[in-house]
């Protein structure tokens, strides 16, 4: 599957953001326990790349921070825009983010990636370091696994990673892990990464 793809799946009307991912953050959500924190080391801007109905975008707006989303699916960014109006939202995907000439001093990657496989999850890393300031910082979850593998995903087909691999791909991409958590039995994963200066060539 195309990146063109992916968004498109995340464009049809089968899709349901409001129930799948819901446009605001929960009171319960145990994510807050990981972003909120995070975000609170990050000493400015953030952006939130591939931020869906902006639901953590607004989250972190409302908390004080400094946030942009970054969406490629228009319906999606159009609910963004609606529901959090006083939040800036760019209509793009990662592979935009050069051609925009900004970095940020942290780049929240919430589930967004989990569609890229191995052909392509290194270039986005790329673009990521490309666009994080130097000794900024990276928190990106992921669907994680004994192997690298293509799993179904109610939108379009995700991959599972290894953690050993992903850190292995943010090291090349010039970033140095600081935490990492997957809980016992699940398949959700998250890293948190510092944005090293000299970026490991591949
Ligand atoms: C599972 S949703 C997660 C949305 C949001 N991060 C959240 O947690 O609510 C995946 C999102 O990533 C976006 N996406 C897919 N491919 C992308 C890409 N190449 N660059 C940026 N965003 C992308 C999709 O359009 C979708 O909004």
């Amino acid at each position: 599957m195309t990146k063109d793809d992916v968004v498109q799946a995340y464009e049809a009307q089968t899709f349901d953001p409001e129930a799948m991912l819901g446009t605001v953050v929960s009171r319960d959500d145990p994510d807050r326990r990981v972003i909120e924190p995070w975000a609170a080391t990050v000493d400015g801007v953030i952006l939130d790349a591939g931020s869906g109905t902006g639901r953590w975008t607004g989250r972190l707006a409302e908390l004080g921070h400094r946030v942009e989303g970054l969406e490629p699916a228009q319906r999606l960014i159009d609910l963004a825009r609606a529901t959090h109006p006083s939040v800036m939202f760019h209509h793009g995907s990662v592979d935009d983010l050069v051609d925009m000439g900004q970095r940020w001093a942290g780049v929240l990657a919430w589930y967004s990636l989990i569609h890229l496989g191995p052909e392509q999850l290194p270039d986005a890393l790329d673009t990521l370091r490309a666009v994080t300031e130097n000794n900024g910082s990276l928190l990106i979850s992921f669907l994680a696994g004994k192997e690298l593998e293509q799993v179904p995903h109610p939108v379009a087909p995700a991959w599972r990673w290894p953690l050993s691999e992903i850190t292995l791909a943010l090291e090349r991409a010039g970033f140095e892990v600081t935490d990492s958590r997957r809980e016992p039995g699940s398949i959700f994963a998250w890293v948190a990464a510092r944005a090293t200066v000299e970026p490991i060539s591949r």
